[in-house]
């Protein structure tokens, strides 16, 4: 990582839970990152709200501002550039990013999906684990690519899938088990650095 504390933007669309967790860890200097920045693709989500009781500052990029998927990912990329991240962060972004980002951006932005890749990716990584009937789900940490949950495995972590779970208990253990995993591994990245060796990714230069 080039900056020290590792400069990260994180990206929401939500409630930012992991965001959160992001930014409490920070909190401790020997974390090893800090939050610089947090941008979302719509208005008035928790996940701003967070950011900004942390004095971090906020964007928003909408899709519907732009007249193509290209044009709103360029601007998306522009005001991510402009705060100079060593490291971009989807967490619970519900966009898939395109070519110009991942020229910008690529092999240093990470997202967090909620189910064990490459099963279940998608939307609905809670839900479909739960109708398939796997006992055991969980989280994966991956190097963002132009596929949909599909990039380099950085980390995972297994959660057991009980008799009476639903989709909401379910996905509510999941992430407890997703923020632990996202602050231990971010702050891995950031102390230690990262190789990206095709599929396989390691932790420490
Ligand atoms: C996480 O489970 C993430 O993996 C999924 O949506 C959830 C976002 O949660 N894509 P939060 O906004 O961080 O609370």
């Amino acid at each position: 990582m080039p900056s020290s504390p590792a400069r990260l933007v994180v990206l929401v669309s939500g409630s930012g839970t992991n965001l959160q967790a992001l930014l409490d860890a920070c909190a401790d200097p020997a974390y090893g990152a800090r939050v610089v920045a947090v941008g979302a693709d719509r208005d008035d989500i928790e996940g701003l709200a967070r950011a900004e009781r942390h004095g971090v500052p906020t964007f928003v990029t909408k899709v519907g501002q732009f007249t193509s998927r290209e044009h709103w990912d360029r601007a998306l990329s522009d005001r991510v550039a402009a705060f100079e991240p060593d490291l971009v962060v989807l967490a619970g972004f519900m966009k898939l990013v395109g070519e110009d980002f991942l020229a910008r951006f690529g092999g240093r932005t990470v997202n967090t999906h909620p189910a064990l890749s490459p099963s279940f990716p998608g939307m609905h990584g809670p839900a479909d684990a739960l109708a398939y009937g796997v006992k055991v789900t969980g989280a994966t940490l991956f190097v963002v690519d132009a596929g949909v949950d599909t990039g380099a495995i950085v980390a995972q972590t297994a959660v057991p899938v009980e008799d009476d779970d639903d989709v909401e208990s379910l996905h509510e253990r999941i992430k407890a088990a997703e923020r632990a995993m996202l602050v231990d591994t971010v702050g891995r990245m950031a102390r230690e650095g990262f190789v990206v060796d095709g599929r396989r990714v390691r932790l420490g230069g």
